[in-house]
C-alpha cells in the first residue's frame, strides 16, 4: 500500500441512491482542503476501466448537495468482475498517479472494491449509499430516509383512497434482499401486515388475519411488501389473496424507482457529507480499506470485508409492534 496518498478517485457504483451528489461533495472538498488532487471516475468502476474520468475542483461539486441521482452517474460493471478488467483499471489509475479511492455504493461495489484492493495498491474507502440499508456496521446508510420517506409519502396518499372504497391495499415497496424500507415505512402508514425477506411469509397467518379483519367489517386494510419476500411481490400476493378470499377488493401499487429519486432528505445529506469526510481523513491517516459507518451516532470503521460479509439484522420485535399495533 502506498505510504501516502497525493491523487484520490471517487466513484458511484451500483445502484443510485438520494445523498449520493451529497457525499461525492463532501469527498471533493475535504480532499481539495488537504491539498490532494480529486478525480471523479465516471459510470462505477466502468470508467475505471474505460479511462473515463475527469478531474474535479471544488467548483466541480457546486450547486449538487440538494440533488437527488449521481452527477458521476453510475452502473454495475461485468468486466470490472474479471481480472483482466481489474487489471486495466489499474492501469488506468497508475497512469494518472491516482493511489487512493472512495467508492461510494452498496455491498456489491464493496466486493468489487475489495478485491481490487487486495490484488493492486490502492487504498480504497468505501461509503454506505444504497437506500436498502442492508449494510452491517452502520445504522444508517446514504439514500435510506429519503427512500423510506418517499414511500410514507406515497402509501399516506393511497390511504386517502384505499379509505374512501373500503379497500385492502397492497403496496410493493424496493428491496430485494432486504425489508428496511417495507418494514420503516409500513409502520410509520399503519400497515396491517408487512411482509419482508428476513422472514418467512406465513401465507395462512396472513389469510387469517384478514379474515378475521373483515369478519369485524374491517375492510380497510394495507399490506407493505418487499419485493423480495419468498412469496413474490405484490401482484403474486394479490393473487393468493383472491384465490382465497375472492370477494375482497383488492388493489395493488408498486412503487418502484420513485422510490431511488428525489432530493435527499436533511438527515442524508447530513450522513453524506460526515461520510465523505471522515472517507478522505481515513485516507490521509492511512486507515485503509474500511467502510465508514455510522453507529450509535458515532464514527465505525468497518474492515471492508466484514461490511459485506454480515447483513443488517431485523430485531423480532419490529414484527411484534408490527402485530401488537395493527389491530
Ligand atoms: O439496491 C437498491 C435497489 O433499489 C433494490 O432495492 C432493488 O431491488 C434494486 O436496486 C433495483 O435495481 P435496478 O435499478 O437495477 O432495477
Amino acid at each position: 500500500m502506498p505510504t501516502k496518498v497525493t491523487k484520490i478517485g471517487v466513484l458511484t457504483s451500483g445502484g443510485d441512491s438520494p445523498g449520493m451528489n451529497a457525499a461525492i461533495r463532501a469527498v471533493v472538498r475535504t480532499g481539495v482542503y488537504h491539498g490532494l488532487e480529486v478525480y471523479g471516475i465516471m459510470r462505477g468502476f466502468s470508467g475505471m476501466i474505460d479511462d473515463d474520468i475527469i478531474r474535479m475542483e471544488s467548483r466541480s461539486v457546486a450547486n449538487i448537495i440538494q440533488r437527488g441521482g449521481t452527477i458521476l452517474k453510475t452502473a454495475r460493471s461485468k468486466e470490472f468482475g474479471t481480472p483482466e478488467g481489474r487489471k486495466l483499471a489499474y492501469e488506468n489509475l497508475k497512469a494518472r498517479g491516482i493511489n487512493g479511492l472512495v467508492i461510494i455504493g452498496g455491498d456489491g461495489s464493496f466486493k468489487g472494491a475489495q478485491k481490487f484492493s487486495n490484488e493492486f495498491d490502492i487504498p480504497c474507502i468505501g461509503l454506505p449509499g444504497t437506500i436498502d440499508k442492508d449494510i452491517a456496521g452502520s445504522d444508517f446508510t446514504i439514500g435510506f430516509d429519503t427512500a423510506v420517506n418517499t414511500a410514507v409519502e406515497a402509501i399516506d396518499k393511497i390511504r386517502d383512497t384505499m379509505d374512501a372504497h373500503d379497500r385492502l391495499f397492497i403496496v410493493e415497496v424496493m428491496g430485494r434482499d432486504a425489508g428496511y424500507i417495507a418494514l420503516h415505512s409500513g409502520i410509520a402508514t399503519g400497515a396491517e401486515n408487512i411482509l419482508i425477506p428476513e422472514t418467512k411469509t406465513d401465507i395462512e397467518e396472513l389469510i387469517c388475519s384478514l379474515t378475521e379483519k373483515e369478519r369485524r367489517h374491517k375492510l380497510v386494510n394495507l399490506v407493505v411488501v418487499a419485493e423480495g419476500d419468498n412469496f413474490g411481490g405484490g401482484n403474486e400476493i394479490a393473487k393468493i389473496i383472491k384465490e382465497r378470499l375472492p370477494t375482497t377488493d383488492i388493489r395493488v401499487c408498486i412503487l418502484g424507482h420513485i422510490q431511488r429519486g428525489g432530493s435527499p432528505t436533511c438527515f442524508d445529506r447530513l450522513i453524506a457529507s460526515r461520510m465523505g469526510y471522515h472517507a478522505v481523513e481515513c485516507l490521509m491517516e492511512g486507515r485503509y480499506n474500511v467502510m465508514i459507518g455510522i453507529l450509535n451516532n458515532k464514527l465505525n470503521l468497518v474492515p471492508l470485508n466484514k461490511a459485506i460479509k454480515a447483513k443488517q439484522k431485523i430485531s423480532g420485535e419490529w414484527m411484534k409492534i408490527v402485530k401488537i399495533l395493527a389491530s
